[in-house]
């Protein structure tokens, strides 16, 4: 399984890395908000620090917008992948840019019905948000369930990223699933690191070496 880092701050994105735990990164207007500076500028940096694909999002509405945003991402650097939203325009902008060779990641997508499209569009990555369907009282790992089946029974390319991820259970029971990729906020890959017994033993351990005999 593929750990990617769902964040824009480069010292999280540094960390992470330093960890040995980033396959990739995926961004989103939101988060790229956040860190107060010009978005390319953030891109670039990510892009020298990352060995793996770093995903950047357009926001236009419209196929032929998200099409001219796209090719100037992908002019960046061969690291970055396009992020587009799960809309109608969406997808035929998918479409085109799977035939120019550009990397795309469908974003916000909640229904198996819409990750069905995305694959025929010839997405490279799926990412369903689990973490908002469970904040409605939908269960998000249920449609993971059914992406993945999905695919499976058809043999799609698209790999699917699990995103909107609240909790190390949310990446447990993504593996278990055989989900390709989670895309995790930065505090959730180092809780996945945490176990009281672990700090407990560690603490045994060194106590009992500073009694050995000299
Ligand atoms: C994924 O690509 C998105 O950036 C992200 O996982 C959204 O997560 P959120 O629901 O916590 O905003």
């Amino acid at each position: 399984m593929k750990f990617f880092i769902d964040t824009a701050n480069l010292d999280e994105i540094k960390k992470g890395v330093a960890m040995g735990m980033v396959d990739g990164v995926t961004t989103n207007p939101s988060l790229v908000a956040k860190e107060g500076r010009p978005f390319h500028e953030i891109l670039k940096e990510i892009c020298a620090v990352v060995d793996g694909p770093v995903s950047a999002e357009v926001v236009s509405l419209e196929a032929d917008g998200m099409l001219r945003e796209a090719r100037e991402l992908a002019a960046m650097s061969d690291k970055i992948v396009v992020k587009i939203p799960m809309i109608v325009e969406g997808m035929k902008a998918v479409k085109q840019l799977t035939a120019e060779g550009i990397n795309t990641n469908v974003t916000l997508v909640f229904s198996p019905a819409q990750a069905l499209l995305a694959a025929k569009a010839g997405a490279t990555y799926v990412s369903p948000f689990i973490g908002r369907l469970d904040d409605i009282s939908q269960p998000g790992m249920d449609l993971i369930n059914d992406i993945m089946t999905i695919y499976r029974n058809y043999g799609f390319q698209s790999e699917v990223i699990v995103a909107s991820v609240r909790h190390p259970m949310h990446v447990v029971e993504a593996a278990l699933i055989g989900a390709d990729i989670a895309t995790i906020p930065f505090k959730v890959i180092a809780q996945l690191a945490k176990h009281p017994l672990t700090d407990i033993g560690m603490e045994q351990f060194l106590s009992d070496w500073e009694k050995r005999a000299q």
